[in-house]
Parts: C-alpha cells; sequence; structure tokens
C-alpha cells in the first residue's frame, strides 16, 4: 500500500527528499516503497537485488517472516515502558544474547554509535575502578581508518576528515595506530591504557581483513597489559562474514563485544554492549541509561534475532554463498576490477578508476537493478542480505562484468 501523501514518482519522491530531509547522505535515486527478502521495489514498481543491506542491518533479509511475526506480536502487548519498570521480553533476550556471546551480561541501547559510546563509557569506568587508573587519565587504543559512528566523541578517533571538520572541539583520550600492526598496538600501551577498540574487519575503510596473526596477537597485548580487547562487530558480527562473529574465525573471544545493526533484524534500532559481570557491573543505577534502550518491541525482535542465529543456519550460508560471491567476484579482477577483499557474504571491490568512480558505478548497477553503495572513492561494497541465493549472486556479478565491459 503507498503511504499517505508520499509521491509515486521517484523524481517527484526526491524533489521532497530534497526540501526536507537533512543532506547528510547523498543517496542512489531509487525510493524504496517495499522490499521483501533480497528484492526491494521501488515507488514506481522497479525491483532491484539489494546488495548493501542497509550495511548489514539486514542480514535476515527484508522482512524476515519469524522477525515480523514476533514484532506483531509483541505490538498488540506492549512496546515502551522505559528502564523505570521491567518488561517480560527484556531478560530472556538478554540472557539468549549473553548465551550467544559466552558472556554475563547486556548492556542494551539503540544506535550502533550508541553502543560504541557505552563500550567506551564501561572501559574508562573499568579503567578507573578495577584498573586503578587515575581519574580522567585513561587512554583507548584505535585503528587507523575505523568507523565507529558519528557522535562528537567517536568523530574525535576518526581520520575521516569529512566526519570531522567543523565538528571540533574533539574528545582526549584516544590513541590511533596503524591497522594490522600488533607492534605498533604494543607501542602504544602504557599504564593508562583501559581498553583497544577495533573492528575485526574494518567495514567502511573497504572490509579491510587484517593478517592472520592480528587479532591473537591483540588478544594476547591485552591481556598481558590487563587492557579491555573491544571489538566493535556492529557491522561484521551476526552471520555476515560466515561465523557469528568476525572473531570466530580466527579462535578469539574479546572482552566486549559491541553490536548493533542486525541485532534489530533490520525492523527497529537495537545495539548491545555484551561482556562480563566484572566489567559491566561497573555500571550502577544512574550511571547510564536511554529511555529506548531495551524496549520490549526492540527485546522481542532481538530474541527472535539470537534464535535465527542459534540454528547457525545463516552463518553456514554466509559461508557457502561468501565462496560463490568471491569467487565470482574474482573473474573479473583484471577487466575492470583491481582486487577484491573479504570474508563471507562481505566484499569490498576496488573498480579500476578508468572506468569510473565508485558512486557512477554504482548508478550504473542501479539502472541494471543492482543496489550497492561506493566507500572510499572506487570501493565497492557488496553484503547482500543472507537470504539471496547462489543465481541472484551470479547475476548481480554478471551485471557488474557487463557495466565494466
Ligand atoms: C563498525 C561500525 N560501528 C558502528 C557503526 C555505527 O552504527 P550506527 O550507524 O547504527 O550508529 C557502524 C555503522 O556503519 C559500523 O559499521
Amino acid at each position: 500500500m503507498t503511504a499517505m501523501h508520499a509521491p509515486t514518482r521517484t523524481e517527484d519522491a526526491i524533489a521532497l527528499d530534497s526540501r526536507n530531509v537533512a543532506h547528510n547522505y547523498a543517496p542512489l535515486p531509487v525510493v524504496a516503497a517495499h522490499a521483501d527478502g533480497a528484492w526491494i521495489t521501488d515507488v514506481e514498481g522497479r525491483r532491484y537485488l539489494d546488495c548493501l543491506a542497509a550495511y548489514s542491518a539486514v542480514n535476515f533479509g527484508h522482512r524476515h517472516p519469524d522477525i515480523i511475526a514476533a514484532a506483531h506480536a509483541q505490538l498488540d502487548r506492549v512496546t515502551l515502558v522505559s528502564r523505570a519498570f521491567h518488561a517480560e521480553p527484556l531478560a530472556p533476550f538478554c540472557a539468549a544474547l549473553a548465551g550467544l556471546c559466552d558472556k554475563d551480561m547486556v548492556l542494551p541501547m539503540n544506535s550502533g554509535a550508541e553502543a560504541v559510546e557505552s563500550g567506551i563509557k564501561v572501559a574508562r569506568k573499568w579503567g578507573h575502578d578495577v584498573k586503578g587508573v587515575p581519574a580522567d587519565t585513561s587512554n583507548i587504543i584505535v585503528a587507523h581508518n575505523n568507523f565507529h559512528g558519528r557522535t562528537t566523541t567517536i568523530i574525535s578517533f576518526s581520520d575521516d576528515e569529512t566526519a570531522r571538520r567543523g565538528f571540533g572541539p574533539y574528545t582526549p583520550g584516544f590513541r590511533s595506530v596503524p591497522f594490522g600492526d600488533a607492534d605498533a598496538l604494543a607501542a602504544a600501551i602504557d599504564d593508562h591504557t583501559v581498553a583497544v577498540l577495533l573492528e575485526p574487519i574494518q567495514g567502511e575503510a573497504g572490509i579491510i581483513v587484517p593478517p592472520d596473526d592480528y587479532l591473537q596477537r591483540v588478544r594476547a597485548l591485552c591481556t598481558q597489559h590487563n587492557v579491555l580487547m573491544i571489538a566493535d562487530e556492529i557491522q561484521s558480527g551476526l552471520a555476515r562474514t560466515g561465523a557469528t562473529f568476525a572473531c570466530d574465525h580466527w579462535g578469539v573471544a574479546p572482552d566486549v563485544y559491541l553490536l548493533g545493526k542486525a541485532l534489530g533484524g533490520g525492523v527497529v534500532p537495537l545495539s548491545a554492549v555484551v561482556a562480563d559481570r566484572d566489567v559491566l557491573g561497573v555500571l550502577h543505577p544512574g550511571e547510564h541509561g536511554s529511555t529506548f534502550g531495551g524496549n520490549p518491541l526492540a527485546a522481542a525482535i532481538g530474541h527472535t534475532v539470537v534464535e535465527l542465529l542459534a540454528t547457525g543456519e545463516f552463518q553456514r550460508r554466509a559461508a557457502e554463498l561468501g565462496e560463490v560471491l568471491h569467487a565470482r567476484l574474482t573473474t573479473l579482477v583484471g577487466r575492470g576490477v583491481l582486487s577484491v577483499r573479504g570474508k563471507g557474504l562481505w566484499a569490498g571491490v576496488d573498480i579500476d578508476p578508468v572506468h569510473g568512480t565508485g558512486k557512477q558505478i554504482s548508478l550504473r548497477l542501479a539502472e541494471r537493478g543492482v543496489l550497492v553503495k561506493d566507500t572510499h572513492g572506487s570501493t565497492l561494497r557488496f553484503a547482500p542480505p543472507i537470504v539471496v541465493t547462489e543465481d541472484e549472486i551470479t547475476w548481480a556479478v554478471q551485471q557488474l562484468a557487463e557495466v565494466l565491459a
């Protein structure tokens, strides 16, 4: 059904958007009206294979029936009481998510950036209360080219000038070292270091997979120096790479998981900080919170997401289809593609700039019914919903081949 007053022509919809929606994004000229599984239908009835999956927030496909059923059922019961009261679905969701992560406790929040902010606060409080770092002197080590969100603190340790310029003054207390360089990380740790905050595979940077021994060395350094290892699995986690967490590929268990995106089933914003009691137990009433964090609707949806992950089906599918995606994309290396990186159903494809910018290639793919988004100029990110089929992957890569030809 068309929403009331919503324009039914692409140009009109985009003109209205341009007048009334802040210009903090530059969307492709596709106006979604409906979506199902791996496919999006626009206001004029054109269909597109979604190869972005809302930056991995739609890992389980658009409107997965179990998730939608859980949402409907919860909408008919209770949707929000705030954390001033208990609500039925929250504790079972947190118990299930803690179990999935093999940790004790969950701090529920909403957006990914909020989970990162919360993780930073927990690490600083842990450093002060448990490690004994004097007040206001702690540091957290991060990686060059990180992407952890858009709040003022998070952009303070970003090296993306577009994300930073004009938004200062910045929050102190962060040190940035090259991603993948464990020696540089070791050299940056001192007695005031409370945490290392990393994406195990860097997403926005272009799906950058670190050297094979990196995360294990980071884990060992954190243990040796009594520093929390915080894995931002907001984009890499929850089956995207063919495992529940990207860290699993290297057999590494961080002290703290930051989760978001797909945790909300593609329906609601739901994020979480997940850790053991000796870490998350540093928070006491009044020290942190969010009115919507862990609301009953989100908790019911998140619980269903954890149940879907507990079957292992999505992890298996992402691993198997990931092989197909990478094999197909690799055939284009030397035919307009410079290189292909990634893991599971997550690929960064560097386009030879002679064929155009990433944005231009994305526009041409959209005309052929394939939706991807560029990152860092000439890199395309392929991250379809995990319900995509092998034939659909083959077809999408064929479209890229034809665009580059
Ligand atoms: C690794 C990572 N962390 C955090 C975020 C921020 O999440 P949100 O946009 O929900 O605030 C993102 C978003 O792309 C991300 O990729």
